[in-house]
């Protein structure tokens, strides 16, 4: 395990660069929002919460006292609205350097309770997937964004990348959480498609990387819960400065950042077998790759 503090002063150069934030309204990407412009990023702040992210971005300008914020809404469920803030966005700063997939919400019930005594006299119900169409679907969205933007831009010359994506996991990624099901799956998900996804972006000029924080003190907690959840939550600057921390002319790639307090280290990729099984899983995924027609 590697444990960092606080790196502030070795953190890469991002001066001139533009950002498109998902969930720019509120926590980490409020945060994130306002660190990057601190550092002379230019942002675009997108949420479906319209007049918080509005607010925010007229708040940073006026700091700045220069345009180098736009607000957008956007709902990351619907890839055309993520689209039209890209657009937005180019036109306003040029280019896109990094896409934050940071929006997300809380478990919503996906079944009603479990209540055996009443179960038959109830009828058998469609799940409400509202978590995963966020927290998943809406990240591969940001995701599929990106990835196209950087096929479609030359590398910046201050970095020599086309671009970077960071996207926002958490530490139920890694710890299955009873009450929280499809929470922990889309926070799983996206950390396998974070590693896919840098292995087959490694030599394209394109690096991807994901945070998993353990609790921080955000509004998807309500206050009083807070107090509860944790004694020793994570400090909001550690989470922000890891995910700037892999900006710039920083070379890493496929990393999974976790953060649990003040304790920051990379999720192991492989555990049990990996070694044994290797080199027969790089055929499978050599045959499947060229099934699909991407690569000989
Ligand atoms: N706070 C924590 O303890 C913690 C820990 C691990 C991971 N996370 C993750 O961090 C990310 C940010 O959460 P936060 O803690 O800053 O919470 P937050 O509630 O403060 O911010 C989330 C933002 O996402 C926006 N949003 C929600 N659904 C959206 C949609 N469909 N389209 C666009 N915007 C949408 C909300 O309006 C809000 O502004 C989430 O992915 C969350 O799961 C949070």
């Amino acid at each position: 395990m590697t444990t960092t503090q606080s790196t502030s002063t070795t953190l890469p150069v991002i001066s001139g660069d533009v950002a498109f934030v998902t969930g720019a309204a509120s926590g980490f990407g409020l945060f994130l929002s306002q660190e990057l412009v601190s550092r002379g990023a230019s942002v675009i702040m997108v949420d479906i919460n319209e007049d918080g992210c509005k607010k925010a971005a007229t708040d940073i300008n006026k700091d700045a006292d220069k345009i180098v914020a736009i607000a957008v809404k956007v709902d990351t469920t619907r890839f055309e609205d993520q689209l039209t803030a890209y657009e937005l966005g180019k036109k306003a700063f040029g280019r896109v350097d990094y896409f934050f997939a940071n929006a997300g919400i809380p478990e919503r019930f996906w079944l009603p309770l479990f209540d055996p005594t009443s179960a038959s006299s109830r009828p058998i119900t469609k799940p409400d997937m509202t978590t995963l169409d966020v927290n998943l679907n809406g990240q591969l969205n940001t995701a599929a964004l990106a990835f196209q933007v950087f096929e479609r831009q030359e590398p910046n010359p201050r970095s020599g990348f086309r671009g970077k994506l960071i996207i926002t996991s958490s530490i139920i990624g890694f710890w299955p959480c009873k009450g929280v099901p499809l929470y922990s799956t889309s926070k799983a998900g996206v950390v396998h498609f974070m590693r896919s996804m840098a292995r087959y972006y490694a030599d394209k000029g394109i690096t991807v990387n994901l945070i998993a924080p353990n609790i921080t003190a955000t509004p998807i907690f309500p206050a009083e819960a807070m107090a509860s959840l944790t004694d020793n939550p994570c400090p909001i600057e550690l989470v922000i400065e890891q995910m700037i921390s892999v900006l710039g002319s920083c070379k890493d790639n496929g990393r999974a950042i976790t953060i649990s307090g003040k304790e920051v280290w990379d999720y192991p990729p492989h555990t049990y077998m990996f070694e044994e099984n290797k080199s027969a899983f790089e055929r499978m995924e050599t045959v499947y790759g060229r099934q699909m027609g991407l690569w000989e």
